[in-house]
């Protein structure tokens, strides 16, 4: 046998050498849970080690996460109920919604931050869902404008990139020019590109309380703007349409079960391409891992980088102040 490929695997030092793709913690994105009022501190029941923080409690969370290396993160807001509406009104009014004034105050104290932010209008709508509900149908040209204020009310208070969530369509380039329009040329747009209506996402809508509301004339899945899990040639139509409309990232959602998707969109565009490792996808291993089923700290690590290898440029994880803990430890072993 003169070609023996077991050769290059020998030991830690020769495989570290011809190791073909890396992960670091400055490739992942850590999604945080706000809530207004203080001193709150709350375990999202279905993900265990995810809180939901007050701005105050936050603070303190968000240096350790900075000393650890994480840098980038993705803030959701949970709305208390009595601001939400039709119209999502509460969610660029800056008085009504102390998300916008939670990323101000993170903005004024981690000036070095990568924030994300989200735009859909599902936290702050009373019928769940990230467009406007009207005769049962999800408007799209109507809810864009929405998104629209939302978006510079964002980039206002210090957002460096938008990820809008609500896959309407046409959204990505009326975005762009509202915030250039605002003055803020330098915010970049991740887009949630190929956002499937997935199973995947029930402990990140418990957590926000967020899911679409029960009643006759409110759609009761978000099939009609979320992809169809079954469609891989309808993402390169998405990945065409946000490369021209001016996205900086493109993002594919939910991201194990997508993996061909990130191959996909990486083959075929020359932007950087995201996965959302989404909560679901975290409570699976999270639920396994706690059984005793699987090792934590060899399934997750290996998750990641299954999804590097996959073609993602970054990766969305509620993972990321674990495994930065890991490379401070020493304990990554591949
Ligand atoms: C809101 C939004 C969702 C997620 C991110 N932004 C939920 C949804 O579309 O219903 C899911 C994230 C996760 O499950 O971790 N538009």
């Amino acid at each position: 046998m003169n070609r023996r490929p077991r050769r290059n695997r020998k030991s830690a030092p020769v495989r570290a050498q011809v190791r073909e793709t890396h992960l670091g913690v400055e490739n992942l994105i850590y999604p945080i849970f706000l809530v207004d009022g203080e001193n709150v501190k709350s375990e999202v029941p279905s993900m265990p080690g995810n809180y939901r923080w007050s701005i105050d409690t936050v603070m303190q969370e968000l240096e350790e996460c900075m000393d650890l290396g994480v840098k980038h993160f993705d803030f959701f807001p949970a709305m208390p109920d009595d601001k939400k509406d039709k119209y999502a009104t509460s969610s660029y009014n800056p008085d009504e919604n102390f998300y916008l004034r939670a990323l101000a105050k993170i903005r004024k104290n981690f000036p070095e931050m990568v924030i994300m932010t989200d735009v859909a209008m599902d936290p702050y709508s009373t019928d769940g869902h990230d467009g406007i509900v009207e005769g049962g149908k999800i408007l799209n040209d109507e809810t864009i404008e929405i998104l629209a204020k939302m978006t510079v009310a964002q980039a206002d208070a210090g957002a460096d990139i938008i990820g809008p969530s609500d896959m309407m369509d046409g959204r990505i380039e009326y975005l762009r020019t509202e915030l250039d329009l605002a003055g803020h040329t330098d915010t970049s747009i991740m887009s949630y590109t190929a956002k499937y209506a997935s199973a995947f996402y029930g402990p990140f809508r418990d957590a926000l309380d967020s899911a679409p509301k029960e009643a006759a004339d409110i759609p009761k899945d978000k099939k009609t703007y979320q992809m169809d899990p079954a469609n891989k040639r309808e993402a390169l139509l998405e990945g065409e349409l946000d490369y021209l409309e001016g996205a900086d990232y493109l993002m594919v959602k939910p991201a194990v079960h997508y993996m061909d998707v990130i191959h996909e969109l990486k083959e075929n565009f020359n932007i950087p391409v995201a996965a959302y490792h989404v909560s679901g996808e975290c409570a699976m291993l999270i639920a396994a891992c706690q059984n005793g089923w699987l090792d934590y700290e060899r399934a997750m690590p290996e998750t990641l980088m299954s999804l590097r290898r996959a073609g993602a440029d970054s990766i969305l994880t509620y993972f990321a102040k674990d495994f930065a803990k890991m490379v401070r430890d020493g304990k990554l072993d591949w």
